[in-house]
């Protein structure tokens, strides 16, 4: 692990217009001109507008949108791959948009690895080949190099394979490649443009399982972008979705799923597995004061299906949601757990925001 503390990234007033003059127009989409404005009358295509996202270090921004909505256009500007037309990105507190080309360099390098779609292996090279790629640019030391490399591979789920082609293997070990591949380089920022979007559905869980149980270690700043919601929500921390080009919602899994910010995302969130997403301080009956009530303790944090679950072999059909250090914080009951589960916005929506504001 990169030994100094990381400090996240932030991302500012960040737009990008594609074209010969793109300067010229930044005025004008400042002050309203639309995607399809910008492009009929000015043949410029709007890429990016007014981005503000702020990543904590260690933490999982997942980006999402459908095709075309600016997603690797703004994933690509945090490793300057895209210049931006106006804005700010900074790293670790610094502009990576001032960098100069050395600046720039050593800033890939170090602090930060990719994980692509295509799997961007090298097919002359076997498995621990490709892995140990990285690692070689940087001149480490071979017997150096292969240590790190052999233990990322295994803790991929690789062990045995090393001597592989990556003819010789399924798609998603070909992604575990890829992803042992970023984690050997160490640096502090990973960033996964649709890098699971190409596999088959149970390969994709699989690999979102072996992610999410590698960041519990790894604790790295982590930009994913993905198009399905069920992933985003699984994997997100945070989750910006972006549609023409702008963010249109930011928050939580549970935030998008109770407040979907317009009929678009509402749509969205429509089918999803609302138990899975949202925490029972957000169904539950605030309690400010008084003396605790006796029965099942639920904590703060956990989701309503995993409550339901508990109070299902809980006698009295209620239970008090506790803080971590248990506190009593409010009631719950079965009922309100149950309609909680269904899709519609009924009894949740209402009472987010003054419980969230106790709970957390
Ligand atoms: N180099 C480019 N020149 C012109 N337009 C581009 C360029 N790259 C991307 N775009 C346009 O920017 C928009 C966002 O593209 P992209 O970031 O690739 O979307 P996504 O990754 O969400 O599918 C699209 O309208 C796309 O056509
Ligand atoms: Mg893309």
């Amino acid at each position: 692990m990169a030994e100094h503390r990381f400090g996240g990234i932030k991302i500012h007033h960040l737009y990008k217009i594609f074209g010969p003059n793109p300067t010229a127009y930044v005025d004008a989409v400042q002050k309203g001109l639309t995607k399809a404005e910008l492009n009929e009358k000015h043949g410029h295509v709007l890429g990016l507008r007014d981005i503000n996202v702020e990543i904590p270090s260690g933490r999982i921004q997942v980006i999402m949108g459908l095709s075309g909505s600016g997603k690797s256009t703004l994933i690509r500007h945090i490793n300057r791959l895209i210049d931006p037309t106006a804005g700010e990105v900074l790293v670790d507190g610094v502009d990576v948009v001032k960098m100069n080309e050395t600046e720039l360099r050593t800033f890939r390098r170090q602090q930060t690895a990719m994980v692509f779609q295509k799997f961007a292996l090298l097919p002359h090279r076997n498995v621990l080949e490709n892995t140990i790629f990285g690692l070689e640019v940087q001149g480490m030391e071979r017997a150096k190099a292969v240590d790190v490399a052999m233990r990322w591979l295994e803790r991929v789920g690789l062990k045995g394979f090393e001597q592989r082609y990556p003819n010789q293997l399924s798609g998603g070990m070909q992604q575990r490649v890829g992803l042992a591949r970023a984690l050997s380089n160490d640096a502090p920022v990973l960033l996964m443009d649709e890098a699971y979007s190409a596999l088959d559905p149970l390969i994709r869980t699989d690999m979102q399982t072996v992610l999410l149980d590698i960041q519990k270690e790894i604790k790295k700043t982590i930009v994913f972008i993905t198009h399905d919601l069920d992933e985003a929500l699984r994997l997100g921390d945070q989750i910006a979705i972006l549609r023409d080009g702008e963010v249109i919602q930011q928050g939580t899994s549970q935030d998008i799923v109770l407040r979907p910010a317009d009929d678009y995302i509402a749509n969205f969130v429509k089918e999803v597995n609302r138990g899975r997403v949202i925490h029972v301080e957000a169904v539950m009956t605030p309690l400010h004061s008084g003396a605790a009530p006796v029965g099942l303790a639920i904590v703060a944090g956990t989701t309503v299906e995993e409550a339901v679950r508990m109070l299902s072999s809980a006698p009295e059909g209620d239970a008090r949601v506790v803080s971590p250090s248990g506190e009593t914080l409010g009631l719950v009951t079965f009922r309100q757990l149950a309609s909680a589960m269904v899709n519609s916005q009924e009894g949740v929506a209402a009472r987010h925001d003054s419980t969230l504001s106790v709970a957390l």
